[in-house]
Order: C-alpha cells, then structure tokens, then sequence
C-alpha cells in the first residue's frame, strides 16, 4: 500500500477502482495459495498487500472527478456477508492465477450492481462484461496448476469496500486506498 500523490503534484489522472480488500490474515492465506501455484506454474507473484477483489474498474479518469466517484459509492447500501474462497483457477488468454469462490453471495451480486448503475448514471465507464470474481494471485503464469481447490476454503467476512488508486511503476502496481465505505449492518431482532 503506498500513498496517493501528493496535492499539487503532476498527477491530473487518476487511474481508479472499487475493490474488496482483505484483511492481513485473509491476505496471507491468498499469498500461500499463490505460492502453491506458482511452485507449478511460475510466473509473478503477487504481493501480498496488494491482493484485493476488483468490485468495477473504472480506469483513468480526471482527478476534478473523484468527487463524483465518491457520490456514486455513497449510494449504495450493502449488509455484511461472507465470502468463501475456495477454488483456484488460471485463465489461458493472460496468463493469471486467480483465487474465487464458487458461490457467489447475493450480497457481492448486489454490491457490483449497485456499483455500476450509480457508476452508469454519473457517465462513468462501466464493465459490460459479466462479473468475474476474482483475486489475482500470479501473472505471467504457464505451467498446469495443481489441485484447484483452496481446502480448507478462506472465509472472508466482508463489512468495507474501498476506492484505490492504482499507481503502474515498473515494479509492478502501487495501490493507496482512497477511501472506505463500511456495510450496513444487519439489524437485530
Ligand atoms: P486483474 O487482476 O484481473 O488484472 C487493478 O488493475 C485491478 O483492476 C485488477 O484487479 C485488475 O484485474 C482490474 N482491471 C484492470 N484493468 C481492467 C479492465 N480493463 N477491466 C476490468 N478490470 C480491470
């Protein structure tokens, strides 16, 4: 994680993201599953504070913008729910291994379609292609991957979303959190 650029500095653009981020003991157990992988596949890890769930990329937009941005994720209204992790997968096409759940709750189906109406209605660019739940665990990865089960699965409990800037270095990409919208919390009977 790595601060957003400082006021006044060259950066007109951001280029940004709503995400799940993990806790550090979820993200550590991702981290470990991408060391399995990448014992078979190779490629680039991941680290580890930087492994998150892409919610509705939105990309390079002006900075005068974010304002509208944040607008648009006060709108939504999410309860708390659990996410288990509990398969790995690889996608041919770029090379990654990523971690995802087979049953996708309600709540992360909801939360995304929230996300990009309001993202829609401020004429924000919006993913037309389906929601692919994913944690990117490797780029650059070619070799079989092992057993695609992640077992025990890695339950995360969800209770924020954030907005990141995503900042492309040689190194790879530097996020900083931008802001944080916390879920609704269930109401007791
Ligand atoms: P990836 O991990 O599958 O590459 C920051 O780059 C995050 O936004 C990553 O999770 C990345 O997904 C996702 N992302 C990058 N470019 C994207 C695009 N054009 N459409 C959707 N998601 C994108």
């Amino acid at each position: 994680m790595t601060r957003a650029p400082e006021p006044g500095s060259a950066a007109r653009r951001a280029r940004v993201f709503f995400a799940l981020w993990p806790e550090p003991a979820i993200a550590r157990r991702l981290h470990k599953e991408g060391e399995r992988a990448h014992a078979a596949t190779g490629g680039r890890r991941m680290r580890r504070d930087t492994l998150h769930l892409t919610l509705a990329f939105i990309g390079d937009i002006a900075r005068e913008r974010l304002d509208d941005l944040l607008a648009c994720a006060d709108k939504v209204d999410f309860s708390p729910f659990a996410l288990a992790l509990d398969r790995m997968a690889d996608w041919r096409h770029n090379h990654i291994v990523w971690a995802g759940a087979s049953v996708l709750p309600p709540e992360l189906e909801s939360l995304v379609s929230q996300l990009n109406a309001a993202l829609a209605e401020a004429d924000f660019p919006v993913e037309r292609r389906k929601f692919a739940a994913h944690v990117t665990l490797l780029r650059n990865a070619r070799g079989e991957l092992p057993a695609a089960d992640i077992d025990p699965p890695i339950d995360w409990p969800v209770r924020t979303f954030v907005l990141v800037e995503s900042d492309l270095r040689q190194d790879g990409a530097h996020y900083a959190v931008l802001k944080s919208w916390p879920a609704t919390p269930a109401t007791g009977r």
